[in-house]
């Protein structure tokens, strides 16, 4: 099936392998010399975490410890990343990941775009394509925590900030 029709900006059709992921051609990246590079978005655990924390460092954030990072992968209920695909090579250039109690909800953490592709709608396919994998799974509420500066990006995706005055809370250690 062609998800274009529901899902703008995607231009591919979905493929599942044998594992049950999931993997959607969502648009042809045009570099600066004019080639037409494709990116992917799919559904593998099969991250390298190095990749990852590299992917998070472009944007500023805190390093953590790669034994967690695997372990945070591995317990996740999904999982999704974003793939610019070049020949052989594939190059990590946006992530996502949920966890859930696999019957009502989710929250999506580290919700990222690498700084080269932002700003030109693969933030918004990535949150929609994780959307429709948690509505597949019968996940009707999802949940998320954003950095003030994001607040905007998640609105236009249809997240409330404080729905009928809910707070969400958190305890940290002294
Ligand atoms: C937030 C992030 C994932 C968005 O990815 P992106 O690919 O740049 O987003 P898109 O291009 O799909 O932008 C979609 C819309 O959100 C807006 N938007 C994107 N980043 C924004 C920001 N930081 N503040 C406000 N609006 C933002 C865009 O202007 C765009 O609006 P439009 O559709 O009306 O033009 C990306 O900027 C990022 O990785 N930021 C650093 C990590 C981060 O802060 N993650 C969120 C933690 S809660």
């Amino acid at each position: 099936m062609f998800w274009k029709s529901l899902f703008p900006g995607v231009i591919g059709s979905e493929t599942a392998t044998g594992t049950g992921e999931r993997e959607l051609l969502i648009t042809e990246w045009v570099t600066a010399n004019g080639e037409r590079v494709p990116i992917y978005f799919s559904t593998t655990r099969d991250i390298d975490v190095y990749a990852l924390e590299s992917l998070c460092d472009a944007v500023g954030w805190a390093k953590r410890p790669l034994r967690k990072v695997r372990k945070a992968l591995e317990f996740s209920f999904l999982v999704g990343s974003l793939w610019q695909e070049r020949g052989q090579h594939r190059r990590l250039i946006g992530f996502a990941r949920a966890t859930s109690d696999h019957a009502f909800n989710a929250t999506l953490w580290d919700v990222v775009v690498h700084p080269e592709f932002q700003g030109k709608g693969l933030g918004k396919t990535l949150m929609r394509q994780m959307i429709r994998e948690l509505r597949r799974q019968e996940i009707s509420n999802i949940t998320l925590f954003a950095d003030p500066q994001v607040v905007t990006f998640y609105e236009e995706l249809g997240f409330q900030p404080d729905p009928e005055g809910i707070k969400g809370m958190f305890w940290y250690p002294n």
